[in-house]
């Protein structure tokens, strides 16, 4: 593995080019404007600045790693990559545009990797010639301060990608938990759920969204409150997640919670617009 292609630049897209990055690779980052790009290579610089500082006594950490990130416009500049990470929006119709058009320019051998919050790899595969390259990694938010992922073998994934995909895992300090494919695989299956109900309890009224989240963090033990965790990942992220879900089981349990509809519509979609169940 030398080239690593990775798609989307936003929150998580940013993160897992920095991680390759960091480990020497040559990363490739392509988005769809030029706009997008410039905004996330300033972000990418400011990842490696606190990356460095807080990790500073672990060890000294290549201060030029962002210097291994292209960036483009054009999918077509992924032909000669080995390991290709898709990071798009979490939306079927997009995410099948893209593998379609993927389909047609990558090397036959190359990996191919899904990450997305709850959308099935057995469904991208499918888009795909060569779907025994297919597999999911569900990489966790932010990437570089989240070393353990989910590794997802959709139905038509071969061992040895399972195998190339842990091993590269591994080349840049993370390590996989493999699960077999199922909408939301495990984590988000359970996490979506948790974070739906508690914006339920929210507008019921039941409590605030501090006490809601202290309740998890000083009754529980958990490091975060699932209202802060949701204003992490993106209230957007959030909403087509629960709608994959909803859509996918065809189970009414997983009905996004009408306040979450309504804060993407005011475009408070958490830290990354400035303001969600928090401001920031
Ligand atoms: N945010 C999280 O905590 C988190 C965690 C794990 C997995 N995920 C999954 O990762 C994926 C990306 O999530 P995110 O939070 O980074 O989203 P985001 O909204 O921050 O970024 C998505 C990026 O994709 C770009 N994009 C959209 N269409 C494109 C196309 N056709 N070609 C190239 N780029 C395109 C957008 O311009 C944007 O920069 C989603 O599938 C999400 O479910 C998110």
């Amino acid at each position: 593995m030398k080239k690593i292609g990775v798609i989307g630049a936003g929150i998580m897209g940013q993160g897992v080019a920095y991680q390759f990055a960091k480990f020497d690779y040559e990363v490739c980052l392509i988005d769809i404007s030029q706009e997008v790009l410039d905004d996330s290579k300033n972000k990418i610089r400011n990842i490696s600045r606190l990356d460095m500082l807080v990790n500073r006594e672990k060890g000294p950490i290549n201060p030029t790693a962002t210097d291994n990130i292209r960036y483009s416009t054009d999918l077509r500049d992924l032909a000669d990559a080995d390991f290709i990470v898709e990071n798009i929006i979490e939306n079927v119709d997009a995410k099948t545009k893209v593998y379609q058009e993927l389909s047609e320019i990558i090397q036959t051998t190359a990996k191919v990797v899904v990450n997305t919050s709850c959308i099935t790899i057995t469904r991208i595969g499918s888009l795909m010639k060569h779907p025994e390259n297919v597999l999911g990694i569900h990489f966790m938010n932010p990437v570089h301060m989240r070393p353990t992922v989910e590794v997802i073998r959709g139905v038509y994934t071969s061992d040895e990608s399972i195998e190339t995909a842990l091993k590269t895992l591994e080349s840049v300090n993370m390590n996989g938990i493999v699960v077999n494919d199922s909408p939301g695989f495990v984590s988000n299956r359970v996490l979506m759920l948790t974070v739906n109900e508690a914006i339920f309890a929210l507008q019921d009224r039941v409590a605030d969204a501090e006490s809601i989240d202290r309740i998890h963090k000083e009754c529980f033990g958990h490091t975060m409150g699932p209202l802060e965790t949701a204003d992490l990942i993106g209230l957007d992220t959030i909403l087509y997640s629960v709608e994959v879900l909803y859509h996918s089981f065809n189970d009414s349990k997983y009905r996004p919670a009408p306040l979450l509809k309504q804060m993407v519509d005011a475009g408070k979609l958490g830290r990354k617009s400035g303001e969600g169940f928090f401001k920031y």
